[in-house]
């Protein structure tokens, strides 16, 4: 004979683990979507490092002039053009490279040695860390060890006058290579500094003839 139903004031035995049951399936709920919402949400707001950077296209230097300075992003700006004999002596064309380096890219600031953080010198036109002696070029790519590779670089994407606008490509090492203007006018330029490469290891420029 079946056992009699336990009866709660105003509430049957069955309805109230009926309530429980959808109570805990609601909290359950409740917490898997505020999960989801908190991997989905960025962390990392626009203008902070690790996210996206709007920079002026005033801030682009000059053909192979020297490195623009982005200390929140912790990045330099260059805009290199081999091809182009303005300022060659900081950014040359090496022997072993066969075609041009031309356009924009952003570089991280620190070593790839031991992570110091390296300054540009205008008198000798390299970049150069205070802590080991590693120096790179204006593009980053290294002149002396011991640095193990050449320079880091965050992806850039550039607006033009035209509409159309462009991102960092990768080369065949998988670094980010310089976005070209192509003679096109630069009107909007963001610096994502959560998408970084790392510089590829490639002979010392010392070391070239
Ligand atoms: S950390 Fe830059 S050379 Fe050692």
């Amino acid at each position: 004979m079946a056992a009699a139903e336990t009866q709660v004031p105003g509430i049957s035995r069955r309805e109230f683990l009926y309530y429980i049951w959808t109570a805990s399936i609601a909290l359950y709920l409740a917490e898997f979507t505020g999960l989801i919402l908190w991997f989905a949400i960025p962390k990392i707001r626009e203008g902070e490092f690790g996210g996206v950077f709007n920079v002026s296209p005033t801030a682009i230097p000059g053909i192979n002039e020297p490195p623009v300075d982005n200390a929140e992003g912790r990045f330099w700006l260059v805009n290199l053009n081999t091809s182009d004999s303005t300022g060659i002596e900081r950014m040359y064309q090496a022997s072993d490279e066969s075609s041009p380096i031309e356009g924009v890219a952003a570089i991280y600031k620190v070593c790839t040695h031991l992570g110091c953080i390296y300054k540009w010198n205008d008198a000798s036109n390299r970049f150069e860390c205070p802590c080991h002696g590693s120096k790179y070029r204006l593009d980053g790519r290294r002149i002396q060890s011991p640095a193990p590779r050449s320079l880091d670089r965050f992806e850039v994407t550039l607006t033009f006058d035209d509409g159309s606008s462009e991102s960092s490509g990768t080369d065949e090492l998988g670094q980010f290579l310089p976005v070209p203007l192509d003679g096109r006018t630069v009107v909007g330029m963001n610096v994502d500094t959560g998408s970084q490469k790392k510089g590829v290891e490639l002979t010392l420029l010392q070391d070239l003839v």
